[in-house]
Parts: structure tokens; C-alpha cells; sequence
């Protein structure tokens, strides 16, 4: 989704806002842009991808400047679209993340003026309205703009002839590096950490101002007094595919969430939990899925029943109280739809948990606990490591509800397991050009939903889960010999019911692969899961072929499996 970047100091802000647009690449775009401040603003767009954008800038002087990366909301992804935007004098140049959800009456406001929009976005709002302001106090001047824009507003505005950044946050993160030589901002910590390790996280309706030696914080007008944090994410390393890196990093994932746990969970936070009358989980996505595996093991463990919720339909959510426990699953921690659910549960009373993989993310500050997955930094857009992580994470919580300690050789097994899953592999080239089915009973249902879900991100080929019962209720229907099913089975218990399902669908001459730790199922083929202490651990290890099938059909369709159309890795907006 959009990001954001900004420099003021004494180097080359071309090339530092450059780099960072580079780091924020992976949170998906389709447009870039740059504007240089000094005497007269110089403004580099394109509708490509930030190496386009850096080939095309002239060399500059400038020591500041700020940039974007465009998720087109409003407006084609065009270069005309493309951030930053210019005021009506070309004097205010802003980059934007959010959506201006009054825009069509801000719109008519500005143009009564007589001023002509030069894009079709709702942002470009942002900087005709500062620059119709009174110039001579800045922050009141940002603050009456943000006051009139509902919905998100995370902006940073340059002035020509000013070498002062100043920054509105509301809803989207942004944070602030505090440099030796200059100040930073960004939406993303990854892009500060190659500068500084000083930090400074805004949070909504704040307006910062930095100028090239210090930063400034305001609300209502008011300078306020902000932490300075520790900058403490790992930067990642270059690689050419990074989901194949994190597939392979799942072991050692695995490994430093159990440590993560044991280290930061709270005896308050577990008693909290089991003396609440409900636990909601809520998340998007990926982490929605791991949410459906949280609500199996805490139900089976802990026996507190669990209800489960997407995030975007959290709204319509009853029930919510005092007396519930909510927990919040986000891999980025600022997943707008998530942040939502957290708002909304607190102002009902509710105590609240997330669970991120990315420590000082925006769901961390707003929730009462939080427990960090350790993952290492996930820079794919498609999540892998961060899922497995997660179903661990919440297998962990709810041992601790139950009062159970999980020992370290029962991990470090499935951990020595994920590694060996990592050389095999289920793709055949007819999935490629196949109708694409996963199917699975109980528990393995829930894998099969992220596995279609990751086949579709990265392949754009149509992909389903079911519950391998609920097949004969309808979609037996699509069954022919341009189908592959995937059939997931982990729990003996239901050995006899996915055998019957399996054979149903070969009487109809599709394609079946078994992914069994039951033995044989009668697929085609099969691939064969070691034995595992505890049948509730098993979706960690299953998730791994099917992971592995997505990128091997995304390889084989030559498409860059770490940035699938459309997509982005946070996703900012409701
Ligand atoms: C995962 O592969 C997806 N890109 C997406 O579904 C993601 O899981 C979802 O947007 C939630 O993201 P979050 O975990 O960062 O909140």
C-alpha cells in the first residue's frame, strides 16, 4: 500500500528518499514520485516501478525532499496520478496515504475558488488546501487542513524556499528517524533503520516538524513531549526471491516465536483471557486464517469458546464487552481493517491482545498486550513464515490458558520437520493449467483455505477450499479431468471420510495429490508428513507444500511471486 518517505538534513536527499522508496517497494505499488525542496520545487513521477523513477531524475543538490509509492484508490494508477502532488502555485508539494472520504466536498470547495485539478486523486486536495492557508504558523495551518479531511490523513508537505518537513498522522503509521545528519520520516520503520536507531512513533492527529537538526511534535496546537524509542527492526537481507527465503526461514521462525513467547507473555494477560465470558480473534486475510486455527486449539485446549472475525466485518460484530477477551492477528501490525477492530473493542470495554510480527507497529501502541512473532522481517507480499508463525504463537496461548507448559524439544521436532518438508515437492505441471481444489476435514480445512488463498495471490489462477464432506453437497459438480484436488489429511479420526471423499472425486477422473500424515488416502500421488506429538500441531507443517506449490506454479507462469498484481503487503485503507 501507499508509502511514504522523507528527508531533511545536510546529504543528498534525492538518494536517500530514493533508497528509501526502494525499502517501501515491497508493500506493493504501482506509481512513484519525488519532490526535491530548495528555491523552487522540482517534482519526478512515473507510473513504473522506482528504478523507472530514479532513472528519470536529474542530479540535485537538495537537501530535502520527499517521496511516495502509490496504491491507486482514487484515480488510475497513471504518472498524472502519481505522487507528489502541487498546489494551484506550485509552492506546496505533499505525498498522501489514506483516503480522503469527504473529498468530493473538499473538491467542490477548492475548485469554487477557481482552482483546476491537475489528477484525479482525492490527495491532491491536501496541497491546494495548505496552500490557501495563512502561512506564517505552519502547524496551525496543517492542523485546520487535517481538521477538514475525514477518514486517513497521513501527509507530509514541503514549502519551496523552506528546509522544514512537516507530517499529520491519522490512521496510517508514520515514524520519525532522528538522524546525526537530518531527520527522517517514514511509514515504514524498515526505511529509517539504515539511518538511525532513534525513533519517534506519532500517533493520530499528531503534526510533526522537522527541520534538518530537530524534530518537533504538536497536537492541538500544542507542542507535545514524545518517546524516543529504539529502532530495533532487522533490515532485510537482499535476496532475489524473498518468499522462497522466508519459506526456508519457517525453522528458525518457528524457533524464535517459541522463545518470543515464553519470554514476553504475562501472567495478567493469560488470567484475563481465561476469566473472560468469550475470546474474540479478528484479522485479515492470511492472519484470518491463522485466527480459525487460534479458535480450534484455544476451543480444544483451553475449552473457552472462541468466535472468529474478518476484520472488515468486525462492525457488525454483537456481543462485544468487558467481559471479552479480543485478540488482534496482524503479521505488519498496520493492517487498517485490524486497527479498526482493536478501536472498536476497546471503546466497548474489551481487553485486547495483538499478536504482529513487527515490534513498535501501530497495533502495538493501541492494544493492552502484545506478543511479537520474532519472525525476521517478511518483505513477500504473500505471507508464509509469518502464518506458521502465528498458528504457533496461538497454539502456545492456548497451552498457557490450560495451564500447560509446551517444552522446547516438542518445537524444536516440528522446527527439524519444516526444514526436511522444504525438499519436497508436489507441483506437476498440469496444476498449472488445472482447476484447482484444496480440500481437507476439520483442522485441515483451515489449512486448505490458506493454501487456495496463497495459490490464488501468486498464480492468479482460480483456486478453491472446501471441507471435503461438503463437496457432494454441489461442487462435485466441477469435477472433470481438468481438476487437481489436493487432499489434506492429518487426523486419523477421519481417515475413513477423506478416503471416501478422495475416491468420489477420482470416480469423476479429476487429479487428486494427498498431503497425508495418516498414510495413504488413495491420491494419485502423496506426499507423506512425519509423525508429530500432537495432531493440533500438524496445519504448522502441512502449510509448507502448499506454500511451496504457489511458488513453484508462480515460477513456472513467470510471474514475480515477491510482488503479484494488485496486491500490498499492508494494507492501509478500509
Ligand atoms: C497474505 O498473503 C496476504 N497478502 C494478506 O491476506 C494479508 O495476510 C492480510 O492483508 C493481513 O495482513 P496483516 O497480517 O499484515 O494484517
Amino acid at each position: 500500500m501507499c508509502g511514504i518517505v522523507g528527508y531533511t538534513g545536510s546529504k543528498n536527499a534525492k538518494d536517500i528518499v530514493i533508497e528509501g522508496l526502494y525499502t517501501l517497494e515491497y508493500r506493493g505499488y504501482d506509481s512513484a514520485g519525488i519532490a526535491l525542496g530548495g528555491n523552487k520545487i522540482s517534482v519526478t513521477k512515473t507510473s513504473g516501478r522506482v528504478s523507472e523513477l530514479e532513472s528519470k531524475m536529474k542530479e540535485s543538490d537538495s537537501t530535502i525532499g520527499i517521496g511516495h509509492t502509490r496504491w491507486a484508490t482514487h484515480g488510475g494508477p497513471t504518472t498524472r496520478n502519481a505522487h507528489p502532488h502541487l498546489s494551484f502555485n506550485n509552492k506546496i508539494a505533499i505525498v498522501h496515504n489514506g483516503i480522503i472520504e469527504n473529498c468530493d466536498l473538499l473538491k467542490k470547495e477548492v475548485m469554487s475558488h477557481g482552482i483546476v485539478f491537475n489528477s484525479d486523486t482525492d490527495s491532491e486536495i491536501i496541497a491546494h488546501l495548505v496552500a490557501m492557508e495563512d502561512q506564517s504558523d505552519m502547524v496551525q495551518a496543517i492542523e485546520n487542513v487535517a481538521a477538514k479531511i475525514e477518514g486517513a490523513a497521513n501527509f507530509l508537505v514541503i514549502r519551496e524556499g523552506d528546509n522544514n518537513i512537516y507530517c499529520h498522522k491519522k490512521n496510517a503509521a508514520l515514524n520519525i528517524g532522528i538522524g546525526e545528519d537530518g531527520n527522517y520520516v517514514a511509514s515504514d520503520m524498515l526505511a529509517l533503520a539504515k539511518h538511525t536507531k532513534k525513533g519517534i512513533v506519532l500517533s493520530d492527529d499528531e503534526t510533526a516538524v522537522l527541520t534538518p537538526t530537530e524534530v518537533k511534535v504538536y497536537k492541538d496546537g500544542k507542542e507535545i513531549k514524545k518517546d524516543i524509542i529504539d529502532i530495533n527492526c532487522k533490515e532485510p537481507k537482499v535476496c532475489p526471491c524473498y518468499m522462497q527465503a522466508e519459506i526456508e526461514e519457517i525453522p528458525d521462525a518457528l524457533l524464535n516465536t517459541y522463545d518470543s513467547f515464553y519470554k514476553s507473555i504475562k501472567q495478567e494477560c493469560i488470567a484475563k483471557a481465561v476469566s473472560a465470558e468469550r475470546i474474540a480473534i479478528v484479522a485479515c486475510g492470511t492472519a484470518y486464517h491463522a485466527g480459525l486455527y487460534g479458535k480450534e486449539v484455544i476451543e480444544t485446549i483451553a475449552n473457552i469458546p472462541v468466535d472468529v472475525f474478518i476484520g472488515s466485518e468486525y462492525d457488525r460484530a454483537r456481543f462485544i464487552n468487558d467481559k471479552t477477551f479480543a485478540i488482534f492477528i496482524s503479521q505488519s501490525g498496520e493492517t487498517a481493517d485490524t486497527l479498526a477492530a482493536v478501536n472498536r473493542s476497546k471503546s466497548l470495554g474489551a481487553t485486547t491482545l495483538a499478536i504482529t510480527n513487527v515490534a513498535n507497529s501501530s497495533i502495538t501502541f493501541i492494544s493492552d498486550y502484545s506478543l511479537i512473532l520474532e519472525a525476521g522481517p517478511e518483505i513477500a507480499v504473500a505471507a508464509t513464515k509469518s502464518y506458521n508463525s502465528q498458528l504457533l504463537m496461538l497454539y502456545l496461548f492456548a497451552n498457557s490458558l490450560a495451564g500447560k507448559v509446551v517444552t522446547r524439544d516438542v518445537i524444536e521436532n516440528v522446527a527439524t520437520q519444516a526444514n526436511m518438508l522444504l525438499s519436497h515437492s508436489i507441483f506437476t505441471e498440469s496444476i498449472a493449467k488445472d482447476n484447482l481444489f484444496f480440500i481437507g476435514k476439520g483442522i485441515d480445512e483451515l489449512s486448505a483455505m490458506e493454501g487456495a488463498l496463497k495459490f490464488k495471490e501468486i498464480t492468479y489462477k482460480m483456486a478453491e477450499a472446501y471441507a471435503s464432506g461438503e463437496l457432494k453437497h454441489g461442487t462435485i459438480a466441477l469435477m472433470d479431468p481438468n481438476c487437481t484436488v489436493i487432499a489434506l489429511a492429518t487426523n486419523e479420526d477421519y481417515k475413513q471420510k477423506i478416503t471416501v471423499s478422495v475416491s468420489e472425486i477420482k470416480a469423476r477422473k479429476a487429479k487428486t495429490i494427498g498431503i497425508s500424515a495418516i498414510g495413504e488416502i488413495g491420491c494419485d500421488i502423496s506426499l507423506f508428513l512425519p509423525k508429530l506429538e500432537d495432531v493440533l500441531l500438524y496445519p504448522l507443517l502441512s502449510i509448507i507444500p502448499m506454500q511451496l506449490l504457489a511458488l513453484s506454479t508462480s515460477n513456472y507462469l513467470g510471474i514475480n511471486p515477491d510482488k503479484p498484481r494488485n496486491l500490498a503487503k499492508s494494507v492501509t485503507v478500509v
